[in-house]
C-alpha cells in the first residue's frame, strides 16, 4: 500500500485491520501521534487528512491510502514552528504534553472547519457563520481531552491563533 505522510510517499506491505495510528506509531516511527484510550474517546491520536481532523485510533490504515496524511511532525515549515505550535508554548498550553499533538492538530482542522462556514452544536445563527466565540471554541474543541487539564493554556493558544477566524 503507499501512503503520503507528511508530504513523503511510504510504500509497505501491511495487514488490513492496521488503523491508521498504528501505521504511524509502529511502521513509519512517527510517534508524535499519540494512543490514549484506543477507542475514540480522548482526541489524543488526532491527525489531519486532506485538511480535515479525524481520530486515527478509528481508522483504518487502508481507507485512507493515497489521501494527503499530516500529523504533528509535519506541521513545522523550514524549521519554523506552526504558529499554533509557537502559541501553545508561549500560552502554557501544556503540562505532561501527552494530548498536545492531538489537541494542536485538531485546533488546525477545527479552524478550517470554522472558515468554511461549518456550524456547530451550538452555533444559534445558521444563516450566519459563526466566530470563534467562547462556546465555539470549547464545543469545537470538546473531542479532545487534557488529563492535565491545561485547558486555560489550550484556549488561549488557540484564541490567539484563530481569533477572528471564519468564512469571508
Ligand atoms: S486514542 Fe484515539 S480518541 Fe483516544
Ligand atoms: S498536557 Fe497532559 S494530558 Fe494534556
Amino acid at each position: 500500500m503507499q501512503f503520503i505522510v507528511n508530504g513523503e510517499r511510504h510504500e509497505l506491505t501491511l495487514d488490513l485491520r492496521t488503523s491508521l495510528l498504528d501505521l504511524l506509531r509502529e511502521k513509519l516511527g512517527l510517534p508524535g501521534t499519540k494512543k490514549g484510550c484506543n477507542q475514540g474517546a480522548c482526541g489524543a491520536c488526532t491527525v489531519l487528512v486532506d485538511g480535515e481532523r479525524i481520530n486515527s485510533c478509528l481508522a483504518l490504515a487502508v481507507q485512507y491510502e493515497g489521501r494527503e496524511i499530516t500529523t504533528i511532525e509535519g506541521l513545522a515549515e523550514d524549521g519554523a514552528l506552526h504558529p499554533l505550535q509557537a502559541a501553545f508554548i508561549e500560552h502554557d498550553g501544556f503540562q505532561c504534553g501527552y494530548c498536545t499533538p492531538g489537541q494542536i492538530c485538531s485546533a488546525i482542522g477545527m479552524a478550517a472547519e470554522l472558515s468554511r462556514g461549518v456550524p456547530s452544536v451550538v452555533t444559534e445563527d445558521l444563516a450566519h457563520h459563526a466566530e470563534l466565540s467562547h462556546d465555539e471554541l470549547r464545543e469545537r474543541m470538546s473531542g479532545n481531552l487534557c488529563r492535565c487539564g491545561a485547558y486555560n493554556g489550550i484556549v488561549e493558544a488557540i484564541q490567539s491563533t484563530f481569533a477572528g477566524e471564519r468564512a469571508p
